[in-house]
């Protein structure tokens, strides 16, 4: 397949070029000239340089085009799903209890360790390809529903192979210290996840995560999991602060990790550390949604100076969401971001919070992933939720989806 295009007819280009005044660098009546899978050129149709005029063109009819969506928090591999206990949820029942009386995050590590690693590839596909649909171009995707070494193995094993079977790119990450599993002693399974089981996912992963939270794991214990993950060269990242305020923040701080996720209670001072550390803060609105609880302090983060990423956290317990347009649509509604906001940190956010500052943007040198809207105008994705407004997909260069 040809990784060279030319997109012409982009009536509104949001670019993210560094430094625009109106944050996300709007082109009217744009064109993007595309090399080898990366952007050659992006710019005024009018400035377009004759080099470029020969490539194979590919009209979108005026549409608003935007960078690919990074969604850089999810649980995307998985078994079976948790609407019954979603409706528990509804009638008033607690998430924490749930959990605490062994079901929850326990009831999909169950199915997951029973499911097949072609089951876990096939389901794992069918909601990459749905997030594809909606413009996404990149996700993060964490282990964790298995909680022995064979499945979280399976898992990461799992999500690469996602990867390969739909144009999405994967970003791997190891959460063994998810929960304690059930019948296995604390001390033993952190035993487990620092040493054994963390040797054999380290091969699989780029980052190493904890859900550092009240009734899953302490500050100290997070900690613990991170520097080992650190010395086998993972970059930690963290679940903080999204049931109660434990520390995690400080923490993500403190190892120098990469995001800070969740942050639903997140302080005042816990935004300053995060900007001075350059630790990005990953937000979840429709985790919040989805468990009708208070939304993260987005604008107090943003305001602070916090860099902000925006997204899914798809999982079959507290969001099962695949929609980066709907997340971008809570980050205005129910958070208080500005679209150009909101649009920024779902794709440029995400892009740093990944380590991957190729991405995320439509200027020179980038790559070539992006989302041509059937709409006039990015405002759109959050003046009409719930609708399905991404027309094309193009990935590295590609028309993936139209
Ligand atoms: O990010 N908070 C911890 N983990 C997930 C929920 C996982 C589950 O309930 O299955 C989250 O929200
Ligand atoms: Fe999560």
């Amino acid at each position: 397949m040809s990784r060279d295009l030319l997109i012409t007819g982009i009536g509104e280009l949001a670019t993210n070029a560094p430094r625009s005044p109106d944050l996300v660098g709007v082109v009217h009546d744009a064109a993007v000239a595309i090399r080898e899978g990366r952007v050659a050129w992006a710019g005024a149709a009018a400035d377009l340089p004759a080099a470029h005029s020969g490539l194979h063109r590919f009209d979108v009819g005026g549409r608003a085009v935007v960078p690919g969506f990074v969604d850089a928090h999810t649980h995307l591999v998985f078994a079976g799903d948790r609407a019954g206990e979603f409706c528990r949820r509804l009638r008033g029942e607690p998430y924490e209890e749930i959990l605490a009386s062994g079901g929850g995050i326990h009831a999909t590590v169950a199915a997951t360790r029973a499911a097949s690693f072609d089951d876990l590839v096939a389901s794992a596909s069918e909601r990459a390809r749905r997030m594809l649909q909606q413009g996404t171009t990149t996700v993060e995707v964490k282990s964790g529903y298995g909680l022995e070494v064979g499945t979280e193995v399976r898992m990461l094993e799992a999500a690469a192979a996602v990867g390969g079977r739909v144009p999405i790119d994967v970003v791997p990450t190891f959460l063994g210290a998810h929960v304690v599993p059930r019948g296995v002693p604390r001390e033993d399974y952190l035993d487990l996840v620092g040493g054994g089981m963390l040797a054999a996912c380290a091969p699989l992963a780029r980052y190493c995560d904890v859900f550092c939270d009240r009734g899953a794991f302490s500050v100290e214990e997070a900690r613990r999991v991170l520097r080992a993950g650190a010395e086998r060269g993972l970059r930690p990242r963290l679940h903080a602060e999204q049931l109660a305020h434990t520390g995690g923040a400080r923490l993500a701080v403190e190892v120098g990790a990469a995001s800070a996720d969740h942050l639903d209670h997140a302080t005042p001072e816990d935004a300053a550390a995060l900007r001075q550390a350059g630790v990005v803060a990953v937000l979840l609105p429709a985790a919040s949604f989805s468990m009708r609880a208070p939304q993260a302090p987005a604008r107090m983060l943003w305001d602070a100076g916090a860099t902000v990423a925006l997204a899914t956290d798809c999982n079959p317990g507290t969001s099962y969401v695949e929609s980066m347009p709907f997340v971008i649509a809570l980050a205005c509604l129910e958070m208080g971001l500005t679209p150009e906001e909101a649009l920024w940190a779902a794709t440029r956010g995400g892009a740093l919070s990944l380590d991957e500052a190729d991405k995320g943007c439509l200027i020179a040198g980038a790559v070539a992933d992006l989302a041509v809207l059937d709409a006039p105008s990015y405002r759109h994705l959050p003046y009409r939720p719930g609708s399905s407004l991404v027309w094309a997909v193009v990935k590295d260069g590609t028309v993936v989806v139209q």
